[in-house]
């Protein structure tokens, strides 16, 4: 089994440069098969998400050029599929994307419903909802679901919850209407608006993406398009975090510092300082005392629930106390047991988890269940004494493009290794 061995008590200082969003192309690679010509992906993070997805590409039919480990060609004409079983889905839980480009593109679907994972059950009823308002008959049968939108045409749905996931796949599902459709309460990530900004490309009219309210008038035939995916603020906010938890002094390039402003706002309350330029910020801690801050997760602009994790692990050795309320999922707090063994004092009641600040974390041997626990055992066995092996790590490389590498270039001692 693959582990990661991390030798703690090193600060972190230099520079890193931020790979493209996970949750932006996870989406754009699926996207791809609803254009009407070739797509060239640039700026693709080179994570095994991606890996996946290229592969279910070529087994749709679809053409793939990989020009480099963080460009491809995508030409999806030959696509003639509209099928993803389970094994696929199974390995890969955003392949509900695949159900709204399908729709597009040949206006039915069936593929596998994704399960839950280890943060909550993970429902699609927002994802169904959205499909049917714009005329798709649903039908989940033996745990797969059926779509077929004899006449999808467009429409008007308000949405119960703030989904990613269903903002993203109902925009896929709409983008070759003709009618008008428009979607509310909808989620306003930068990746949500990276999609729009892909279909908008290959002639999607899409107004309003960012703010409550998406406006799409689709086409039949639609174009190809060169696409850049925005870089990752999920990645690059680990990066500030163990920089902060390390005590080090890091600049993290290739960022768009506004999509960070949750994350920067915490740091500086903690007592770090962050300084911003125009596409990099620099995070160190001066020798200043870091004390605690109280994290509540909700969707942007509000603090990600994807650095609830790696934050936590930040203010395991902060002066005083901290809590940290998520809010967007269920069971988001799998990696309070791992970090207590490593000597954090950490509580949890309901959906908070309040942090008692300890002097240090000892290094101990943990488990990842998911990929932001991963990632938040990392920076805690660089701040623990001694070693941490961490099991689990196939979390780790779905979503950060070569992890052990970036951070060893900042001093980290970190490996893969095999047991
Ligand atoms: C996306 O998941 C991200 N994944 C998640 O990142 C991220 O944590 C999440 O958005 C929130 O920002 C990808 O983009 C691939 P949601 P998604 O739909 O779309 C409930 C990571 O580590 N809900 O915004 O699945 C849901 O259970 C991953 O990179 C419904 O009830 O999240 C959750 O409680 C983890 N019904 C809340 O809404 C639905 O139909 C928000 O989920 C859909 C969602």
């Amino acid at each position: 089994m693959e582990k990661l061995l991390v030798r703690g008590g090193n600060k972190l200082v230099g520079e890193v440069k931020i790979s493209g969003a996970k949750n932006a192309a996870v989406a754009i690679l699926p996207a791809t098969l609803i254009a009407g010509e070739p797509c060239t992906i640039e700026n693709l993070p080179d994570i095994s998400d991606v890996k996946i997805l290229i592969e279910m590409l070529e087994e749709l039919g679809a053409k793939v050029v990989v020009h480099d480990a963080n460009t491809i060609t995508v030409d999806p004409r030959e696509a003639n599929s509209f099928h993803a079983p389970h094994g696929l889905v199974k390995k890969f839980r955003a392949s509900y994307y695949l159900m709204g480009a399908f729709l597009s593109r040949f206006k039915k679907a069936k593929v596998a419903l994704p399960g839950g994972c280890k943060i909550g059950p993970r429902p699609i009823d927002q994802h169904l909802k959205g499909f049917e308002a714009l005329g798709a008959q649903v039908n989940v049968d033996s745990g797969e679901v059926e779509l077929n939108s004899a006449k999808i045409c467009g429409g008007h749905v308000y949405m119960d919850i703030v989904s990613v996931g269903a903002t993203i796949n109902t925009m896929l599902a709409a983008a070759c209407c003709t009618n008008l459709t428009v979607i509310e309460n909808v989620a306003k990530e930068p990746e949500v608006v990276d999609v729009a900004n892909f279909l908008s490309a290959l002639g999607v009219s899409v107004r309003g993406a960012g703010t409550d309210i998406i406006r799409i008038e689709g086409k039949e035939k639609l174009g190809g398009c060169v696409h850049s995916v925005i870089p990752d603020r999920i990645e690059a906010g680990t990066y500030m975090v163990a920089a902060a938890a390390t005590r080090g002094d890091v600049t993290i390039t290739d960022v768009i510092p506004k999509h960070l402003d949750p994350i920067t706002a915490k740091l500086r309350e903690s007592g770090a300082t962050v300084e911003e330029g125009d596409d990099f910020v620099r995070v160190r801690c001066n020798g200043n005392v870091i004390k605690g801050t109280d994290i509540k997760t909700f969707p942007y602009p509000g603090y990600p629930t994807d650095l609830q994790q790696p934050m936590m692990s930040y203010l395991t050795c902060i002066e005083g106390t901290a809590t940290v309320t998520e809010n967007i999922f269920e069971n988001r707090f799998q990696h309070v047991d791992e970090l207590i063994r490593m000597g954090a004092d950490i509580y949890v009641e309901g959906r908070m988890a309040v942090v008692k600040g300890v002097e240090t974390l000892k290094g101990a041997e943990v488990k990842a269940t998911d990929l932001r626990a991963g990632s938040a055992l990392i920076i805690a066995g660089m701040m623990a004494e001694g070693k941490t092996k961490i099991s689990g790590v196939e979390h780790v490389k779905r979503g950060y493009e070569n992890i052990d590498q970036k951070l060893n270039s900042l001093g980290a001692d970190i490996k893969f290794i095999k047991e």
